[in-house]
């Protein structure tokens, strides 16, 4: 049945529940052999050392304890990201936290990093089985201090490591108590000197070795920007992905919603963050892979991530309103 048809079904649900209904039907769609389907095959490229089949993901968040990874890949996806996950789990903020602005393509979300812990997500993945490309973004508990955070991207990194193709490290989501403040020099000098080392052990230990990737947010000055891809590179960080939801409200302020606390996404972040792939370019020049986010909404905005510079690109609040179609389009716009 074409997403048009039902999404007006699924928009007259509360969101959060939307999402879960959702994921239920293409779980059991997919267990009952009723949606099948491999990622598109089409302009291979290997980034991160990674042979991607297509270049479009799908974004962090969509599946946060990894409990619909062979549903979700039967879309054609090239890679799926799950998380974030922390240590320990815990419930996120409090409900009503999931907001659609219909009218600019947008949501916002203040959900806080609700997650079953690291342990439930490690047995997800294993029970999952799945032969594709699986990032997993790590973040850290909402109540531990932000001086003690390493400990959690630590164990997080430890516990998913043979596991992923590719571990993210969130450092900019807008729903969790300074958090962002990992973005600042210091603090992230400090913190990727610190992954980088254990990652280093880790490949040692288990005798592979896994890319750690750093994921950025959209409100940052240029010279934040300069600064942090200047440090990605000196840790050799493997990539980068620009970028999370947005505080802004530019282009939404009279909207309904649009005063909600949380990170905005969708259209009206678009533009927004393709110029962080831009300004990233400018100084990485193909020394990190950068992977672009942030309101692809059809295949003109997946072109004009990767002339900014994007290798790869992922994909959500568009999945919300245009569906699984979305996919198939853009990896066809890229593959002309
Ligand atoms: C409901 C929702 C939950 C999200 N949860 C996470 C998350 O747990 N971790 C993360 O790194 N990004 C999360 N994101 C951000 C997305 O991965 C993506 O970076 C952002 O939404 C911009 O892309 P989009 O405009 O295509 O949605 C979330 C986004 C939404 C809409």
């Amino acid at each position: 049945m074409s997403y048009s048809l039902l999404r007006p079904l699924l928009f007259s649900l509360n969101p959060e529940t939307a999402h879960r209904v959702t994921l239920y039907a293409i779980e059991n769609a997919h267990r009952f052999k009723l949606l099948q389907g491999n990622p598109i095959d089409c302009k291979h490229r290997n980034i991160m050392g990674i042979d991607f089949p297509n270049p479009v993901g799908l974004a962090a968040g969509m599946d946060k304890n990894g409990e619909y990874i062979n549903a979700l890949a039967a879309f054609g996806f090239g890679f799926i990201e799950i998380g974030t996950v922390t240590p320990r789990p815990q419930p996120g903020n409090l409900k009503p936290r999931l907001f659609r602005i219909p009218q600019a393509k947008a949501i916002i979300n203040h959900l806080g990093f609700n997650n079953d812990g690291v342990d439930k997500l490690v047995e997800n993945v294993k029970y999952a089985n799945y032969q594709g490309i699986l990032g997993i973004n790590i973040g850290k508990n909402f109540d531990t201090p932000v001086e003690k955070a390493a400990d959690d991207y630590l164990m997080c990194l430890r516990k998913v490591y043979l596991h992923a193709s590719y571990i993210v490290v969130n450092i900019s989501s807008p729903n969790t108590p300074n958090l962002r403040q990992l973005q600042d020099t210091e603090e992230l000098n400090h913190l990727l000197g610190t992954l980088k080392l254990e990652q280093n052990k880790l490949t040692d230990e288990c005798g592979k070795y896994t890319p750690l990737v750093v994921k950025i947010a959209p409100d940052l000055e240029t010279k934040q920007i300069i600064s942090i891809a200047t440090l990605l590179m000196k840790h050799k960080i493997d990539g980068v992905i620009a970028t999370n939801s947005t505080f802004s409200r530019i282009g939404v302020e009279h909207l309904p919603h649009s005063s909600k606390t949380g990170g905005l996404s969708g259209a009206p972040l678009t533009k927004h963050s393709t110029t962080v792939v831009h300004l990233l370019h400018g100084v990485l020049q193909g020394a990190v892979p950068i992977i672009g986010v942030g309101g692809i909404m059809c295949a003109t905005d997946t072109k004009e991530k990767m002339d900014a510079g994007a290798s790869l690109v992922q994909i959500y609040t568009g999945l919300i309103y245009r569906g699984p179609e979305l996919v198939c389009e853009t990896v066809q716009a890229i593959c002309k």
